[in-house]
């Protein structure tokens, strides 16, 4: 008999050009297929941007672990991402006093910078932190009463090597593992 996992996992992928992708594109490889981590690729799901809200917020129901994994464009998500979390945290579903839709899950941010990691210091070219930039992801899951997770992130991706991709993907997959095993 198999034990139901804890912490179903769900990410939510945007890239609006997997075609190009590298880094993404090797973590989504990495995850695909494990048993309760459900990996949504939105701009396929919806190529025309009609967001199906109430079948996301069932999908939402059914885990207990959010990753909005993206490149990050223009220091957030790519647009179809940042329509999804327009569209489906609604008023009484995800916010508000009654709000029990996101009510103690946990959201990861699971992205991808061209920048480099000195980049994103104070005295770096970008100026700011990546946890200063990710403020309103944090401050959305805060809202929603969810726990918003330390970001896994991937730093000057159009550079990297091979193997710094491949590795970065199979830590992707340990670390989505044991979200959903609940030991991390
Ligand atoms: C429209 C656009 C905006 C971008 N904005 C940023 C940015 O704000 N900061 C940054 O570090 N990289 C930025 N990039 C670079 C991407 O983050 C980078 O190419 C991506 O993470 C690589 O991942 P991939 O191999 O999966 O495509 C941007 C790229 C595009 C196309």
């Amino acid at each position: 008999m198999t034990v139901p996992a804890p912490n179903p996992v769900l990410i939510l992928f945007a890239h609006p050009d997997p075609a190009t992708s590298r880094i993404n594109r090797a973590m989504v490889a990495a995850v695909r297929g494990l048993d309760a981590v459900t990996v949504r690729d939105l701009y396929a799901v919806y190529p025309d941007f009609h967001i199906d809200v109430r079948h996301e917020q069932e999908l939402c129901n059914t885990h207990q672990v959010l990753v909005f994994q993206h490149p990050f464009h223009w220091y957030s998500c790519p647009a179809l991402l940042k329509l999804w979390i327009d569209e489906v945290l609604t008023y009484g579903w995800a916010y508000g006093a009654q709000a029990e839709g996101l009510r103690s899950k946990r959201l990861l941010s699971a992205i991808s910078t061209g920048g480099s990691a000195q980049a994103y210091t104070p005295e770096g070219y970008h100026g700011r932190s990546l946890d200063a930039l990710l403020a309103p992801f944090d401050q959305a899951a805060r809202l929603c009463g969810m726990s918003y997770l330390p970001p896994f992130a991937f730093h000057a991706a159009r550079r990297a090597s091979d193997e710094a991709i491949t590795r970065h993907a199979e830590a992707y997959r340990r670390h989505v593992i044991a979200l959903r095993d609940g030991v991390e």
